[in-house]
């Protein structure tokens, strides 16, 4: 069934959880991240990515549709998001498919101009009843923790104006995740993620999500986190998945190798995201 942001984040406010929220860059990720939600009986939110179409990988027009038909018949709730943004035209056209919710991508511009687009962004989804996710901060360096966090990470009092002053739905920070592979332990400033929760009455988003170890996540859920990006692991999962099957023959055979791959993966990441895994000792 699809549903709003706004709406899905209400669910992992009143349970204290994240809601996993993917990239699908294909249908073969649609089916993966929609069965392993419907197994878990958890809700769990889709994403078209800007980034992926310029890859060279399906384009908005197409995948877009695949995305908005599999949310509406999924047995649980599926919110259809634009990730990353950074052309308002572009966030235009998720909106005239149907998504239900986008993400305005400013965090590279100075912060007027990234507010301005972003009440642009809103203005704009509210004539759909669509909701909206911005970005204060930008993410860290790859396995470098950064010699001066205050210029990088999402500053607290900022993020306060920057929140009353766009109406938007969620925010995404920056507190030491990144997208892509770890190849160190990534290091999270959890004393900053906390002041921007207690500063902020909106549901907070971790992009850079894949990678972060099950302790980290279940920290960062209890410090307000209920919304966690994730892709690049699962893919991953794919990827190594293919290497060691002995059929690689046939795409087919590739696709469903995959496939099984991503939702065992995504399964896991749901399981964490929603609590149903027991704390380990
Ligand atoms: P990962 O690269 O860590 O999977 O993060 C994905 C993401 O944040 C998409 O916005």
């Amino acid at each position: 069934m699809l549903v709003t942001l706004k709406e899905i984040l209400k669910i992992a406010e009143a349970k204290k959880i994240a809601i996993g929220s993917f990239n699908t860059t294909g249908l073969e990720c649609c089916e993966a991240v929609i069965g392993a939600a419907e197994e878990l009986n958890q809700p769990v939110i889709i994403m078209h990515a800007q980034v992926h179409e310029e890859m060279g990988l399906t384009t908005l027009d197409v995948i877009g549709r695949v995305m908005m038909m599999m949310a509406e018949r999924a047995s649980v709730p599926v919110c259809v998001h634009l990730d990353h943004g950074t052309d308002l035209a572009y966030l235009k056209k998720a909106l005239d498919l149907g998504f239900t919710s986008i993400m305005y991508d400013g965090s590279t511009l100075p912060y007027a101009e990234n507010l301005a687009n972003t009440c642009v962004a809103v203005e704009m989804a509210k004539r759909y009843g669509a909701s909206v996710e911005a970005e204060m901060g930008s993410m860290g360096i790859r396995d470098k923790s950064p010699d001066d966090p205050d210029s990088l990470y999402t500053d607290p009092e900022a993020a306060v104006s920057f929140v009353r002053d766009s109406h938007i739905d969620a925010l995404a920070c920056a507190f030491g995740t990144v997208h892509g592979l770890y190849f160190t332990e990534p290091k999270l400033d959890f004393a900053r993620l906390e002041k921007i929760d207690k500063l902020i009455d909106i549901p907070l988003v971790m992009h850079g999500g894949s990678g972060v170890s099950d302790e980290d996540y279940r920290h960062v859920i209890s410090l307000g986190i209920r919304k966690i990006n994730y892709y690049t692991y699962m893919a991953k999962a794919a990827g190594s998945a293919v290497v060691d099957f002995p059929n690689k023959l046939y795409f087919h055979d590739i696709a469903v190798c995959a496939t099984r791959a991503m939702r065992e993966n995504a399964r896991h990441a749901i399981e964490v995201f929603s609590n149903l895994t027991a704390a380990k000792a």
